[in-house]
């Protein structure tokens, strides 16, 4: 017979156990985005009853109010969600399309040759936006609120204004002249034609009513109607190709992120239509067969950039839209993959970018946000979203409050030519009708056995590596605020340099590192606005951290 005292043993172990098995949620949430406004939008959702999904779409379309020069209603993003309950985890891809007259020609000069001018600015630089049908996506699929009430912080600040900031007005004095060149742009983001100064205050009514339609009628109030008519006559009388086809085809596409290991920690990020996931599966895979913790930073660095190196070829020659292009990605994130190129690493020469097998072919200043957000019961949000480059197209369709963005530009437009990230590319990433540039945002969770990390930045084609960086120092044990801090180096194949941001590397180490064959720049710009959040389950610890390049004080728990 049991004596009563082994009963009790026995109920404490089943207490225990129980304990154990029962899910482990935060105290809190936490969220980091580019803007203050738009963490506290998230958290005004949250409080409402919404999860991070809903935080998600608050924050979102709070960017595109408070940051346009970044991201936007005009704009597209990659989201990426991990539900809590199941574990269900997705890519929400809210990229925009190529519209259906898109046609290679009118990239091109009188004399033949790319003109990045017409990519970059006005009508024929924008893509049918995604970011509306994303939002809708997210919302209706994943959240617990109807859009009236995750838009509404959004809605209430487009139509009372808010005081713009001084990296917002910078930026629009540097994008001044495009933005002059479109009546209902300069009307909206200049003042007497010229940039604004300290003390506005930015009001977007327009843009109020377009996030209302929004929130009233989902994809319809965007994609079909009087706005979707706005849209293409503005589009069309300033010289672009749109249609009302193009607008009511868009449709948001849920896709399987990119998931693998990295010595035991579980990365899940972007997939195609961005190359982020592939590259960092790719660089972490040939990363994972050394012993980095063990190496001096001068070898360190220089595996870095031979991974990079690597990834950022194979980002030119194979990547595109996974709707429109066949992908070796089974094959580029594989481990025998990895060890094969492992294997043509010299363990202290530089390998020249040219003497990789050529690619077939067949300015940085970028903009975009990254947010990073954990709720309550652990669910985890990532978006990165975008416009392209500052203001993107610079064109504003009168009666809209948002700026096109320029995404054209994201195409391999000129096989064999760099775009304006001096990103390569070929047939695989030129536009079709319909089809989604290649992209490099990388939203990412990192998952460790007891902490959780969800890390992303904008930065155009340095975004894969910055967010390589920031995996790493997370699972080195950095917290939040250190890893968005850290200086940054970079390597893209070609251009054949590294580019280090101040402080990346001390003289000696620059020195090391030329030895070895590397040749490193020094940037006179910082780059990136990283925003992480993570969740130590040990402890219950939660933390956020803002980019301290950008604006302090948006990376909150609560
Ligand atoms: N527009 C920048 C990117 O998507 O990579």
């Amino acid at each position: 017979m049991t004596s009563p005292r082994a009963l009790w043993v026995l109920l404490l172990m089943a207490v225990a156990a129980g304990a154990l098995a029962a899910p482990v949620k935060p105290r809190q949430a936490a969220i980091a985005s580019a803007h203050v406004l738009a963490t506290e939008a998230g958290f005004e959702v949250l409080g409402k009853g919404g999860n991070a999904f809903d935080a998600a779409v608050a924050v979102a379309a709070t960017l595109a109010v408070v940051e346009p020069q970044s991201s936007g209603i005009g704009g597209g993003g990659l989201f990426l969600l991990q539900r809590a309950s199941d574990g269900h985890e997705v890519m929400v891809d809210a990229r925009e399309t190529a519209p259906a007259a898109v046609d290679m020609r009118d990239y091109l000069g009188a004399d033949g040759k790319p003109d990045r001018a017409r990519s970059i600015n006005g009508p024929l630089s924008a893509g049918i936006p995604g970011e509306p049908a994303g939002l809708v996506w997210i919302a209706q699929r994943y959240g617990k609120l109807p859009l009236k009430v995750s838009l509404a912080p959004a809605i209430r600040i487009a139509r009372n204004g808010f005081k713009p900031d001084g990296r917002f007005l910078k930026e629009v004095a540097m994008r001044k002249e495009v933005i002059a060149r479109y009546p209902a742009s300069a009307a909206l983001y200049l003042v007497n034609g010229e940039a604004p100064k300290p003390g506005w205050t930015f009001r977007t009514p327009d843009l109020a009513r377009v996030l209302e339609r929004i929130a009233e009628q989902g994809n319809a109030g965007f994609y079909q109607g009087d706005l979707a008519r706005t849209l293409v006559e503005g589009v069309r009388a300033a010289g672009g190709n749109w249609t009302l086809a193009d607008l009511e085809r868009y449709e948001a596409k849920e896709r399987a992120p990119i998931a693998f290991d990295y010595r035991g920690w579980r990365i899940v990020t972007a997939s195609p239509p961005s190359s982020g996931g592939v590259a960092l599966a790719e660089m972490l895979n040939v990363l994972g067969g050394y012993e980095l913790d063990r190496l001096d930073k001068v070898h360190r660095t220089h595996l870095m950039v031979e991974a990079m190196r690597r990834a950022y070829r194979d980002r030119a020659e194979y990547l595109g839209d996974p709707d429109f292009v066949p992908m070796p990605i089974a094959r580029l994130t594989s481990a025998d993959y990895a060890a094969g190129l492992r294997a043509g690493i010299h363990p202290d020469k530089a390998t020249p970018s040219e003497l990789l097998p050529p690619y077939l072919a067949g300015e940085q200043g970028s903009h975009t946000s990254h947010f990073s957000i954990i709720d309550r019961d652990g669910n985890l949000a990532a978006g990165t979203q975008t416009v392209n480059l500052i203001f993107g197209s610079g064109l504003v369709v009168a009666g809209t409050g948002f700026v096109l963005n320029d995404e054209m530009d994201d195409f391999a437009l000129v096989a064999g030519k760099p775009n304006a990230f001096g990103l390569l590319g070929n047939e695989r990433n030129a536009p079709r009708p319909g089809s989604r540039p290649l992209s490099s945002m990388s939203p990412t969770f990192v998952i460790g056995p007891d902490r959780i990390g969800v890390i992303g930045t904008p930065g155009g084609s340095r975004i894969i590596t910055m967010v390589l960086e920031g995996i790493l120092a997370f699972i080195d044990g950095q917290p939040p605020a250190q890893l968005v801090a850290n200086a940054r180096f970079h390597h893209q194949y070609l251009p054949d340099v590294i580019t280090a941001e101040k402080g990346a590397f001390s003289a000696a180490e620059t020195k090391a590192l030329e030895a070895m064959g590397h040749q490193v720049h020094e940037s006179d710009r910082r780059w990136g606005f990283m925003n992480v959040v993570s969740w130590d389950r040990r402890s219950g610890k939660l933390q956020a951290a803002a980019d301290p390049r950008g604006e302090s004080g948006s990376g909150v728990v609560r």
